[in-house]
C-alpha cells in the first residue's frame, strides 16, 4: 500500500514536472515531500493553484485575483518575470504557549507577476509549503502614478475536490458567537442564521463561512482553512459555492468608507492558510499559523506571567449582581472585590478580574448612543480601587482591568494612554476588553479593515505600558500573538457565558469536542472554565451543559495562559475536586493530543513548563465512551502520582452532573488505562512527579 502511495505521488511528480516545461509552472513541496503546491497561469494569463497531498488532490485549479476602485480589476494578463525559492529551518522558542520550542520549517516560493499590456502592473505571490500545511499571500509593489490601493474584493478561490463534511459557523461580520453547524460542504446555508435572537450585533451578507472552517475529506484528510498575520487588512469570510464546490475569499466590508481595504503602497496582505492534516489531533498540534507570523516585535514580557484567575463575573452572567451601580445589587465593591482576593491568595490563583467597576454602566446594552458613555479611569463610589490593588498585592494577587467599550472605539482610542497610565501607576499588567453591541461609527463591522486597526492600535499602546490584553468580541486570532505576545486571549466563540443567559438552552453538549478542532486552532480562547455550581439554581431555564468532570477537563483541553475559575468562591468552598483547579498548569513544556475525532471528542495532555509535571484533559459530546490512555508520555524511569477527577458511574450531564470520582494512583511510561467519559463528560487527571 506504501508503495502505491509512493508510486502516485512520483507520477504526480513528473506530470508537474513536464507541465513546468510547458507551461510554466512552478511548483514547491514541504520539507517532507507529503505536500505540494503548484502556481500556474493560464492561457490568458489568469494566475492559479493548485494543492497536494501524497499525490493526492487536495485543491483544484483555484485563481486569485483583486478588484479595486479607480483601477482595473487585476484578473488576468499576467506573464511571470520571476520565481525566487529558498528553504527555512528554524526553531524558535515561545515565552508562553501550549509549547516552548517551535519548529518551523518550510520551502518558500516567490512568484514575481506583471501584466503583459500597460499599465504593467506587478504582482508578487509568496507560497509557504510546511508539513503541517500551507499559506499564501500576495504583495502589491510599488506602482508608478499610485501611492495606494484601494480594494473592493479580493477574490482568492479554494476549489475543493470533493464534498467534504465541514464544522462551520456563519460568515458573520460582527461575530463569532455562533453554534456550530456540521454538514457536507454542498447543504452549508449560512443566511438562515442571520439576525439570529442571541446576538443583536450579528450581520450575515453572504451564504459564507467563518474562519477557521474546518474538513474532513472522504480519505480521510484534514483541513482547515484560515489566515495568518491579519495586520492591517479586513478580515476574511470565505463565500461558498455549493453547485461547483468552491470557495471565495469575502473580505468584511465597510459601509461607511465603501471598501474593504485601503492601504499604502508597497504592502503585502495575510496569509491564506490551509492545514493539512493527516488525523484530527494533528489539527490541534499545528504551529502553522504562528509560524507565518514574524518574530516577537515588543521584546522583554517577562512583566506577564500565565494565570489561573476568578473574579467578579459570573455572579452578573447569573444575575446575582450586576455591572451597574443604579440596580442597587452592584458587583463591584471593594467588599466584594476583597472575598475574591483573599479566595485567590487562599488557592493558588494570582490574577483577579473585576467588571463593572467604572462609572457608565447604567447607559450600556440597548442604547444606540453609547459614544462617550464609559470612561477607564473612574471608579463608581461603592469601588475603591487603590485600595482593592493594595490589598491584593500585599496578598501576592495581581488584579486584571477590565475595558468595556461597548463597540465604541473612538471612545475607547482617545483614553487609551490616560487609562494604560493608569493602569501603569497602579501596577496593572493585564486587562480584558469587550466590544457588545454594533460598531460606532455606524456601517463598520468587528471584522473589518477599520476595526483590525484598532484592536492592532490596542496590542501595541497596550506593549508601550506593559500590558497584556484579552479581548472579548475581538477579531479572531490569527497567530499574530508570535509578533506581539502580549496578546494573551481572546474569546471570538460561544463562550461560558451562553450557558448562563442563552435562551436557547446554552452551549450543547458536543459544542466544545467542535471547537478544539476549529475555533482553537487559530489561537488561545478565554472560555473561562469552572462552573461547580452546574444546575444554576439562580437561573431556572438554564444549565451547563457538562458534568463536573468535564469543567475540570477544560483547563487541559482549551488553551489559554490565563485560565479563569469563573464560579463563585463559596462554590469552590470544601470541594474535592477544586484541588484539581489549584493544581493545574498554565504555561507549558510541551503538548501531545492523545485521541480524538472532530465533534466527538479529544484528550490532551500537556507537560508544565518548570516542573515536568503533567496534566490530562478529555471530554466527550453526548455520548458516554469509553478512552484508553497510554501514559508513554511521561519520561523513561520516572514515577508520577496521578490524581484522577473521572465521572461518576452515574453521571450525566443533562440529570447528574456533580457526580464525580476522585483517586489517587501511581502511573509511569508503561501504564496504560481506560476511562468512562459520561454523556457530557470529561476526565481530569494531574499527574505530579515523585523523588
Ligand atoms: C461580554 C463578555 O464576553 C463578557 O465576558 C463580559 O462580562 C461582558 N461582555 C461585559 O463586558
Ligand atoms: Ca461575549
Amino acid at each position: 500500500m506504501k508503495f502505491k502511495i509512493l508510486d502516485l505521488f512520483l507520477c504526480f511528480l513528473i506530470i508537474l514536472t513536464v507541465c513546468a516545461k510547458q507551461n510554466a509552472t512552478t511548483s514547491v513541496t514541504s520539507p517532507s515531500g507529503n505536500i505540494l503546491v503548484e502556481f500556474q497561469l493560464k492561457s490568458d494569463g489568469t494566475p492559479f493553484y493548485l494543492v497536494g497531498h501524497k499525490g493526492q488532490a487536495v485543491i483544484d485549479t483555484s485563481t486569485m485575483g483583486f478588484e479595486f476602485k479607480d483601477q482595473s480589476p487585476m484578473v488576468n494578463g499576467f506573464q511571470v518575470i520571476g520565481t525566487v525559492t529558498a528553504p527555512h529551518r528554524e526553531t524558535w522558542e515561545m515565552p508562553w504557549g501550549e509549547q516552548r520550542l517551535v519548529n518551523n520549517f518550510y520551502n518558500e516560493l516567490v512568484v514575481k507577476l506583471q501584466e503583459i499590456k500597460t499599465p504593467k502592473r506587478q504582482l508578487n505571490i509568496y507560497f509557504r509549503a510546511h508539513d503541517d500545511g500551507i499559506g499564501f499571500r500576495y504583495e502589491f509593489p510599488h506602482q508608478k502614478g499610485t501611492d495606494s490601493l484601494i480594494i473592493l474584493d479580493e477574490n482568492t478561490q479554494f476549489k475543493l475536490t470533493h464534498d467534504h463534511m465541514v464544522w462551520w459557523c456563519p460568515g458573520d461580520w460582527d461575530s463569532y458567537e455562533h453554534l456550530y453547524n456540521t454538514t457536507k460542504f454542498s447543504e452549508i446555508d449560512a443566511r438562515t442564521m442571520n439576525g439570529g435572537t442571541l446576538l443583536n450585533f450579528s450581520y450575515i451578507p453572504e451564504n459564507a463561512v467563518n474562519t477557521p472552517v474546518t474538513m474532513r475529506t472522504d480519505d480521510g484528510l484534514y483541513l482547515s482553512f484560515h489566515e495568518a498575520e491579519l495586520l492591517d487588512y479586513a478580515g476574511i469570510t470565505l463565500k461558498v459555492d455549493p453547485a461547483t464546490l468552491t470557495m471565495t475569499s469575502e473580505l468584511v466590508g465597510s459601509e461607511r468608507l465603501g471598501y474593504k481595504v485601503k492601504r499604502p503602497l508597497p504592502f503585502k496582505t495575510p496569509w491564506r492558510t490551509i492545514q493539512i492534516n493527516e488525523t484530527a489531533k494533528d489539527l490541534i498540534i499545528s504551529k502553522l499559523l504562528v509560524n507565518l507570523n514574524e518574530p516577537n516585535k515588543i521584546g522583554d514580557i517577562s512583566w506577564f506571567k500565565p494565570k489561573r484567575y476568578n473574579g467578579i463575573w459570573w455572579e452578573m452572567h447569573i444575575n446575582k449582581s450586576t455591572w451597574d451601580m443604579a440596580s442597587g445589587y452592584h458587583g463591584a465593591t471593594t467588599t466584594n472585590a476583597k472575598k475574591y482576593i483573599d479566595f485567590a491568595a487562599a488557592n493558588n490563583i494570582t490574577g483577579v478580574l473585576v467588571e463593572g467597576w467604572n462609572t457608565g454602566w447604567e447607559h450600556w446594552v440597548g442604547f444606540d448612543d453609547r459614544e462617550g458613555v464609559f470612561d477607564f479611569v473612574t471608579p463608581y463610589p461603592d469601588y475603591d480601587l487603590a485600595e482593592v490593588v493594595r490589598y491584593a498585592n500585599e496578598r501576592g494577587v495581581e488584579m486584571i482591568m477590565h475595558h468595556e467599550t461597548s463597540a465604541a472605539p473612538r471612545t475607547y482610542e482617545q483614553q487609551l494612554e490616560k487609562a494604560y497610565s493608569l493602569m501603569k501607576d497602579l501596577g496593572i499588567h493585564a486587562v480584558k476588553t469587550g466590544y457588545v453591541g454594533k460598531i460606532i461609527p455606524n456601517g463598520e463591522h468587528h471584522h473589518g479593515q477599520w476595526m483590525v486597526q484598532h484592536y492592532q492600535k490596542v496590542f501595541e499602546t497596550a506593549a508601550k505600558y506593559q500590558i497584556a490584553v484579552n479581548v472579548h468580541e475581538p477579531i479572531m486570532d490569527t497567530g499574530i500573538r508570535r509578533t506581539y505576545p502580549n496578546a494573551i486571549s481572546r474569546e471570538g466563540l460561544r463562550g461560558q457565558e451562553f450557558n448562563a443567559w442563552s435562551a436557547d438552552g446554552g452551549n450543547p453538549p458536543e459544542h466544545l469536542s467542535i471547537v478544539a478542532y476549529t475555533r482553537m486552532l487559530a489561537g488561545p480562547i478565554d472560555f473561562t472554565p469552572g462552573v461547580f455550581d452546574i444546575s444554576l439554581p439562580s437561573k431556572p431555564n438554564n444549565q451547563v451543559n457538562s458534568t463536573l468532570a468535564q469543567q475540570l477537563a477544560l483547563y487541559v483541553v482549551i488553551y489559554s495562559p490565563i485560565q479563569m475559575a469563573c464560579d463563585l468562591p463559596e462554590n469552590y468552598e470544601g470541594q474535592p475536586a477544586f484541588q484539581f483547579i489549584r493544581d493545574v498548569g498554565v504555561d507549558w513544556e510541551q503538548t501531545v493530543v492523545l485521541n480524538g475525532e472532530i465533534g466527538d471528542f479529544v484528550t490532551i495532555a500537556r507537560e508544565e513548563k518548570g516542573t515536568g509535571n503533567w496534566f490530562v484533559g478529555s471530554i466527550t459530546d453526548e455520548n458516554k465512551r469509553e478512552i484508553e490512555i497510554n501514559f508513554n508520555f511521561l519520561q523513561a524511569g520516572g514515577n508520577y502520582l496521578a490524581k484522577i477527577y473521572q465521572d461518576g458511574p452515574n453521571a450525566h450531564y443533562r440529570n447528574n452532573p456533580l457526580d464525580i470520582q476522585i483517586e489517587e494512583m501511581t502511573v509511569t511510561k508503561e501504564t496504560v488505562k481506560s476511562f468512562i467519559l459520561a454523556p457530557g463528560g470529561g476526565l481530569a487527571i494531574s499527574i505530579m512527579r515523585v523523588k
